[in-house]
């Protein structure tokens, strides 16, 4: 009976905390909404002649506000000043509600309720020093004892300071007793478990949530804490720590919030037997179990594994919070997410970087023979600088107790890729810096991975224009066409334009520069694996795939991985990337096609051209074509994303995306990999790669060829319907 009982008020208190479900019998005072303030009046210049639109030039993200206006009073920065008054009103219940941000200055950046032109209630924004939130929160007075009284309300801006505006929206007059707010609230539970598991909901206001153990600071995070039902648990792993005392402290909760009560500690993680079958979750494509993802970071292969760490909000469906996730895989298809391994610190949240086995121990990390793993990344605090940390077993980390090992250069550095250029016998740093409006790249050497030496700088190109290298750098040696003896050095930015030169150990010398990358969208930050075995010897580069998953626990992906090569063009060396061969495993049959011409316009279904009862839902399509006309136009319908080709302008098309393909010796050839999240297209080789992120509707799982005007011959084709990572033998 209990449990019921508490389960319905649960319920209730949902419905009445929701401010847009407000009781009928509320009076909305004001919502600021239209385009000027109707009857209410203004002085000074502050407030404009009606309700801002959100945020306003110069200004830091606003939100919290209710609707598409409030009342925004940094018009033309903190310098301007003025009130805002309302008409005349009853004071007809008991309490008055409003949202409120911007400055602490008491009688200076507050609004006011006035009756007789007397200031009886008065609140400010909650901001005195710099940093703070533009973030609005729910504030009240009791206003019981005015019951029937003619007041006024009133919004003052007379400060021009640091926080010198103030932000109002939603003014409510109402008989419910609004919620207080509780400060620094903590609930302390033993640790029994592997994980710890927080209540989260997409759009709640974020709530600074600290972590301790043994009253010692784990991480403090920004997170959209569920007050009532979550959207999903983000669990966050503390394996190695139980028998130990665990408090969850949270800055700011209204009383009626069941946050901290909601938490859950269990060895699973909540909702795991429906992980890995959501409905968007790509099939061979990596993403995160849960929260959102961005670059590929620290690739690296140790100790028989392939490591790849990532940019991660474990608490949340969009970008913030920055850690480092961690996932193992023994054939670059399957991983496994472990979890993560850097968490933000006292020196900022935890941004991009890369990871390096230290053969030789020249940093003295190693253990017992034992090589260590390095991991380097930039600590995205104020400074900003680059730091180590270090492991023995790929799976536990610490963080170097001397770090930063660079100091900020400017507050646009970050990213270090490292390689050992074996030459030179040390180690080469590659950073991105943002340096007086212009992208560059500043090399620097190290003999331990700990002092670092600026060694050169390299352009990058101006920002805002075409061409240029754009943060996530990545520099590695390719031998050209395979032959060792005539290598060349390629370095290449998030954005995937490159250039191609020669490096001393010091400087590198660019001969090309600023050539197009991928020829697609929501492709970004793409890296390279270090340490691949010499037997192997390939140069495989994983970026992040842009895939959003709304209504997913997890949003974004990675692309699958490619093996990189450097190719004779008559234009010079260019880059080409082809899938890994390992992809290969996750073929659950082959069908093939023989060469043929469709010499009529048509439409084939490709299900019949392989003689087969379907093609399954995700799946590799190999196939040449011969256009054999000037004026052929050939279109794949796949699960309804089109592909094109127009032989009268040399143009493939994407899913409406044009690109400009030339064909080779007449023919066009296309190996193309089809997710649920997206299309991955590889033309002649690899030399033009489009990725093309793309939610597929289930409802269309049909795959079809249209050739239009001229004929067109078709080479050899294969179709391969895959498994999904997640549900196959790793
Ligand atoms: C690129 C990037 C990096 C940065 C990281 C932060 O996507 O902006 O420059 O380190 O993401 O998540």
């Amino acid at each position: 009976m209990r449990s019921m009982f508490a389960m319905v008020v649960v319920g209730f208190l949902c419905i009445m905390t929701d401010a847009q479900d407000r009781p009928a019998n509320d009076i909305l005072l004001a919502d600021f909404e239209g385009k000027t303030y109707g009857d209410w009046t203004t002085t000074g210049t502050a407030f404009g002649s009606g309700p801002a639109r959100g945020t306003l030039p110069g200004q830091m993200h606003v939100d919290g506000y209710l609707g598409k206006g409030l009342v925004n009073s940094f018009l033309q920065g903190d310098g301007t000043t003025g009130t805002l008054t309302s008409p005349p009103f009853k004071i007809e219940r008991r309490y008055m509600t409003f949202l409120i941000g911007g400055g602490k200055n008491p009688g200076k950046t507050c609004i006011n309720l006035l009756i007789d032109g007397k200031v009886v209630r008065t609140s400010t924004g909650p901001n005195d020093k710099p940093g703070g939130s533009e973030t609005l929160a729910l504030d009240s007075w009791h206003v019981s004892d005015l019951l029937g009284k003619t007041a006024q309300i009133q919004i003052v801006d007379e400060a021009t300071g640091g926080w010198g505006h103030i932000n109002i929206d939603h003014i409510v007059l109402t008989d419910r007793k609004p919620p207080g707010l509780l400060t620094n609230v903590e609930r302390e539970l033993p640790l029994e478990h592997r994980y710890v598991q927080l209540p989260i909901k997409r759009g709640a206001k974020k709530r600074q949530v600290t972590i301790l153990i043994d009253g010692q600071l784990i991480v403090q995070n920004e997170i959209e804490l569920a007050d009532y039902k979550p959207d999903w648990w983000a669990p966050i792993e503390l394996a190695g720590r139980t028998g130990k005392r665990l408090t969850v402290r949270v800055d700011k909760m209204s009383e009626d919030s069941k946050a901290l009560q909601n938490i859950v500690t269990s060895n699973t993680i909540q909702g795991s037997n429906k992980l890995f079958q959501e409905p968007l979750r790509g099939q061979f494509h990596f993403s995160a179990r849960r929260g959102w993802l961005n670059d590929p970071n620290g690739l690296v292969y140790y100790n028989g594994e392939y490591h790849l760490f990532f940019q991660h909000n474990p608490y949340g469906w969009d970008w913030g919070n920055m850690h480092w996730g961690h996932a193992v895989s023994k054939d670059m298809v399957h991983w496994e997410e472990l979890g993560d391994v850097l968490l933000p610190d006292k020196l900022g949240p935890m941004f991009s970087g890369s990871a390096v086995v230290d053969w030789n121990n020249t940093s003295g990390f190693g253990k017992d023979g034992k090589p260590p793993l390095v991991l380097i990344y930039t600590a995205a605090g104020n400074p900003t600088t680059q730091c180590i940390a270090y492991s023995t077993d790929g799976r536990t980390f610490t963080k170097y107790d001397q770090n930063p090992v660079v100091k900020q250069i400017t507050s646009g550095n970050r990213d270090p890729k490292v390689m050992w250029h074996a030459p030179s016998k040390q180690w080469v740093m590659v950073l991105y810096v943002e340096l007086n409006k212009r992208h560059t790249v500043h090399f620097f050497t190290s003999p331990n991975l700990k002092d670092w030496k600026l060694a050169s700088v390299t352009e990058g190109g101006t920002m805002g224009k075409d061409g240029y290298l754009y943060e996530c750098p990545d520099f590695f040696e390719l031998p050209i066409d395979g032959d060792k003896s005539k290598t060349k050095w390629v370095l290449l930015g998030a954005n995937s334009e490159y250039a191609i030169g020669s490096f001393n150990g010091e400087t590198f010398k660019p001969e090309q520069t600023w050539l197009k990358g991928h020829h697609g969208k929501g492709f970004y930050a793409p890296q390279t694996f270090s340490d691949i075995p010499e037997k192997d010897g390939r140069r495989i580069q994983i970026g992040w795939f842009q895939t959003a998953t709304p209504g997913m626990e997890f949003n974004q992906s990675m692309s699958i991985p490619m093996e990189l090569k450097l190719v004779s063009t008559a234009e010079g060396p260019r880059l080409a990337r082809m899938p890994v061969k390992e992809l290969e495993k996750l073929r659950i049959r082959t069908h093939s096609a023989l060469p043929m011409a469709m010499k009529k316009p048509a439409t084939l279904l490709l299900k019949d051209l392989m003689a087969q009862e379907t093609l399954g839902e995700v799946f590799e399509l190999h196939i040449e074509l011969v256009p054999l006309g000037e004026k052929s136009l050939i279109t794949f319908d796949l699960h309804g994303i089109a592909i094109t080709y127009d032989s009268s302008k040399k143009e493939l098309g994407v899913n409406g995306h044009r690109v400009a393909v030339p064909l080779v010796d007449g023919r066009l050839k296309l190996d193309i990999y089809v997710d649920r999240t997206g299309l991955e297209v590889f033309v002649n080789q690899g030399l033009i790669y489009v990725p093309m992120p793309a939610n597929i509707s289930p409802a269309h799982r049909n795959a079809s060829i249209t050739v239009q005007h001229e004929p067109i011959a078709l080479g050899p084709t294969r179709l391969s319907p895959l498994n999904s990572i997640w549900h196959t033998k790793r």
